[in-house]
C-alpha cells in the first residue's frame, strides 16, 4: 500500500508514537434535536437530572430506588463499594412480583392490559394485570408444592408465550432464582446451564411457533434432562400439541397442576441483595458465564431506564421490545422494567417475515404501538426487504424508537427513524450488556440532540470513560470504554467463581469495569460505540474499527447491511475483507464492488478501503442477531471454521465460503 492511500498526517513510519487504540475515521455530522412537539409532553427535558445525579450519585439512585419502588424495610445504607463488589440498598426488603404485579392491581390498575399476546399463527392472548397476578400466584404455589423454596433455581425454557413472564415472576415471588434458557439454544447447551446452576425444576413448553413451523422444545429438554441430576419436576406447556413424552412422576402439564393450585400465594420479602436471576452469557468459547442479579438495584435502575428513556407515559403508551424474553433485552425491557412500570405491552411470538415480510407492521398498526425497541441486525433486515413493507401500512402511532444490541450504522439509524418513524420519532441507541443489567448509555429523548450512529452520553447516574492502551483518559477519540463507578443493576458477579469476575472485568483497567467494547469520543463529547476490541483491525499500524468501515458501506444507498474483519496480509498485516449484504433491487457485480471500495476511501479515507468485497445475501449471525466476526475471518483467511455452535443458520457460512473464492480481490 502507497503513503499516498493515507488519510493526511497519518505517520507510517512508527505507528507507536502516534497510535491511539482505536482511531476514529467516520464524520456523521447530522444532528436531530428534540422536536417541539415530543418536548411539550416529555419526562425531561432539560439538564437538571444530569447535574442531580452528577453531584451525588449514590442520592440519586437512593431517590430513584424510592421513587420508583415499594420497599417493605428501607434499607440502611445505599451502596457498599469493595471493588469489584457492590451492594446496593443493603438491609432494604422488597418483592419484585409484588411491585410488577400486586402494587398495580392494588391501585386500581387491575382491568389494565399488561399484555396484549400474538402467537405466529395469529391467535391472540389480552392478559390484565389482575389476570397475571392470579397466574403468578398460582404457579407460585406450583413450584412451591415441588419442593422449590427461598434461594433455590428454576431453569426455563420456553417460546414467547405468556407463560414465561408468568413463571418468572412466579419465581420471583417466592425467592427462587431463575435461569432462562433461551429456546433456540441446543439440548447441550440447556444441559450445562442447569448443571452449572443446579436447577431443582425446569419449566417448559412442547413446543413454539417458528417461521411457520414447530421448534420441539420438549424432546430437545429431554435430551438434557438425560443427564441433569438436579431436577426433580419439569413442567410442560401445552404450546403447539407436538408429540412429547411424559416421564411419571417427574413431568407435569402445565394445565394440569394449575388447575388445583390454590389462588393466593404471599410474595416473600427479599433481601435487597437477594439473587433474583442468572443469565448465561453464550461465551464463544469458553464455558458459559451465568451472570448474577440481585434483586433491589437491578429492579430500581431497569424501571428508572424504561421510565426515562422510553419517555413512558403508562397511561397512553403501547410499548413494544421486539426481542426475545431469553437474552438479558427481554428479561430487562419486556418483563421486568414494563412491568415495574405499569406500562401496556406487546409480545410476539414469532419472526417478522411470517406469514409475511410485513407481520411487524401490522402488529403496529393493530394495537396503535407507541414505542418501539429492537436491534440493528431487525433494522438491516428490514433495509434489505425494502420499503414498499412499512409503507402498507399506517404506523403514525408510532412516537420513539429505540435500538440495542450492536452499533446501529448512521444510515441503518436515519433509515429506521424515516421509513419507520415517519421522520417524527426520535431514535433512542442503548448501550449496554448482560453484565449491565440495564441501560447505561443513551439519549433521554426530550432532553438529547441525537446524531445518529451515537449512544450519545451516560445516563444520569452513569460513569463512563474512553481510555487509552496505558488507562489515561482519553477526550476526543478512539478507545476503550470503560466505567468508572457502581451501578445498582450490575453483575454482582460469575455464579460460582468469583475470581473468574475480577479476571474478566476488572483487570485489564485498575479500578474500571472493561467489558470489550471500544468506543470514541467526538469534538461534542458525543459517545460512538465501536464494535468489540477483539474485532479491531491493524492495517499497517492503523488500527480500524469494523464498525467505522461497516458504516461508511452501508452510507452506500445499495447498501443493507456490511461485516467486515481484518485477514492476514504480507504487505499491511491485516486487510481489509468486506462481506457485503445490497438492499432488495440492488444487483451485485465486480463494478458495484468496485464503487464501494471507492466510496469507503472517500467517505472515511483510503487506509479503509477494503482490499476484496464478497456479495452475500445474508451474514453468518448469532441467536441473538450479533453478527459473527469471528467466522469471517476463518473464512478470509481460509481456515477450518471454529466452534459454530452459537451460529442462527450454519447454512450461511456455506454460501459465504463459496462466494469467498470467486470474489475477484485488488492486487
Ligand atoms: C453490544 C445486549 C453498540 C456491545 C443488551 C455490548 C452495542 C454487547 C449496543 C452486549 C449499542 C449492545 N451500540 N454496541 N447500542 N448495545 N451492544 O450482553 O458489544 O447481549 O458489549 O446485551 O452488545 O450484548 P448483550
Amino acid at each position: 500500500m502507497a503513503d499516498a492511500d493515507l488519510p493526511s498526517g497519518a505517520d507510517t513510519t512508527n505507528p507507536a508514537d502516534t497510535n491511539p487504540a482505536i482511531e476514529a475515521y467516520f464524520l456523521e455530522e447530522r444532528t436531530f434535536p428534540p422536536s417541539e412537539g415530543f418536548k411539550k409532553d416529555a419526562l425531561v427535558t432539560g439538564q437538571s437530572m444530569y447535574d442531580e445525579a452528577a453531584e451525588d450519585y449514590r442520592g440519586f439512585w437512593a431517590r430513584q430506588a424510592l421513587d420508583l419502588i415499594d420497599w417493605y424495610d428501607e434499607w440502611d445504607t445505599i451502596l457498599e463499594w469493595d471493588l469489584p463488589f457492590a451492594r446496593w440498598f443493603v438491609g432494604g426488603t422488597l418483592n419484585v412480583a409484588y411491585n410488577c404485579l400486586d402494587r398495580h392491581v392494588a391501585n386500581g390498575l387491575g382491568d389494565k392490559v399488561a399484555y396484549y399476546w400474538e402467537g405466529e399463527p395469529g391467535d391472540t392472548r389480552t392478559i390484565t394485570y389482575a389476570q397475571l397476578l392470579d397466574e403468578v400466584q398460582k404457579f407460585a404455589n406450583v413450584l412451591k408444592g415441588m419442593g422449590v423454596t427461598r434461594g433455590d433455581r428454576v431453569a426455563i425454557y420456553m417460546p414467547m408465550i405468556p407463560e414465561l413472564p408468568v413463571a418468572m415472576l412466579a419465581c420471583t415471588r417466592i425467592g427462587a432464582a431463575h435461569s432462562v434458557v433461551f429456546g433456540g439454544f441446543s439440548s447441550d447447551a440447556l444441559r450445562d446451564r442447569i448443571n452449572d446452576a443446579e436447577a431443582k425444576v425446569l419449566v417448559t413448553a412442547d413446543g413454539g411457533n417458528r417461521r411457520g413451523a414447530v421448534t420441539a422444545l420438549k424432546p430437545a429438554a429431554d435430551v438434557a434432562l438425560a443427564d441433569t441430576p438436579s431436577i426433580e419436576h419439569v413442567v410442560v406447556v401445552q404450546r403447539t400439541k407436538n408429540d412429547v413424552e411424559m416421564v411419571d412422576g417427574r413431568d407435569h402439564w402445565y394445565h394440569d397442576v394449575m388447575k388445583d393450585a390454590f389462588p393466593k400465594c404471599e410474595p416473600e420479602r427479599m433481601d435487597s441483595e437477594d439473587l433474583l436471576y442468572l443469565l448465561y452469557t453464550s461465551g464463544t468459547t469458553a464455558k458459559p458465564k451465568g451472570i448474577m442479579h440481585t434483586t433491589g438495584g437491578y429492579l430500581t435502575q431497569v424501571a428508572f431506564t424504561h421510565k426515562y428513556v422510553f419517555d413512558l407515559h403508562p397511561d397512553t403508551d403501547v410499548y413494544w421490545c421486539a426481542a426475545d424474553i431469553g437474552w438479558v433485552t427481554g428479561h430487562s425491557y419486556i418483563v421486568y422494567g414494563p412491568l415495574a412500570n405499569g406500562a401496556t405491552s406487546v409480545m410476539y411470538e414469532g419472526t417478522p417475515d411470517c406469514p409475511d415480510k410485513d407481520r411487524w407492521w401490522s402488529i403496529i398498526e393493530k394495537y396503535g404501538v407507541t414505542i418501539l425497541y429492537t436491534a440493528p441486525t431487525a433494522i438491516r433486515t428490514f433495509m434489505k426487504w425494502g420499503t414498499q413493507y412499512p409503507e402498507a401500512h399506517d404506523m403514525s402511532s408510532l412516537r420513539l424508537l429505540g435500538s440495542v444490541g450492536e452499533p446501529i450504522n448512521p444510515e441503518a439509524w436515519v433509515w429506521y427513524w424515516e421509513h419507520i418513524g415517519g421522520g417524527s420519532c426520535p431514535v433512542v441507541d442503548t448501550w449496554w450488556q448482560t453484565e449491565t443489567g440495564a441501560i447505561m448509555i443513551s439519549p433521554l429523548p426530550g432532553a438529547t440532540t441525537l446524531k445518529p450512529g451515537s449512544a450519545t452520553f451516560p445516563l444520569p447516574g452513569i460513569s463512563a470513560e474512553v481510555v487509552d492502551d496505558d488507562a489515561k483518559r482519553v477526550d476526543v477519540g478512539g478507545g476503550y470504554l470503560t466505567l468508572t463507578q457502581p451501578w445498582p443493576a450490575m453483575l454482582r458477579g460469575i455464579y460460582g467463581d468469583p475470581e473468574r469476575y475480577r479476571d474478566t472485568y476488572w483487570s485489564r483497567f485498575e479500578g474500571r469495569y472493561f467489558a470489550g467494547d471500544g468506543a470514541k469520543l467526538d469534538d461534542d463529547g458525543y459517545l460512538w460505540l465501536l464494535g468489540r476490541v477483539d474485532d479491531v483491525m491493524n492495517v499497517s499500524g492503523h488500527r480500524v474499527s469494523t464498525t467505522e468501515v461497516e458504516s461508511a458501506l452501508v452510507d452506500h444507498p445499495s447498501v443493507a447491511e456490511a461485516a467486515v474483519v481484518g485477514a492476514k496480509d504480507e504487505t499491511t498485516g491485516q486487510a481489509i475483507i468486506a462481506y457485503v449484504t445490497l438492499r432488495g433491487g440492488q444487483e451485485a457485480s465486480p463494478e458495484r464492488g468496485e464503487e464501494l471500495r471507492k466510496h469507503v476511501a472517500v467517505k472515511i479515507g483510503a487506509i479503509a478501503r477494503p482490499k476484496t468485497i464478497i456479495f452475500t445475501d445474508d451474514l453468518p449471525k448469532t441467536r441473538s442477531g450479533k453478527i459473527m466476526r469471528r467466522l469471517l475471518r476463518d473464512v478470509a483467511e481460509g481456515r477450518d471454521l471454529g466452534d459454530t455452535t452459537t451460529l442462527a443458520d450454519a447454512s450461511v457460512v456455506d454460501e459465504i465460503k463459496k462466494r469467498a473464492t470467486t470474489s475477484p480481490t485488488e492486487e
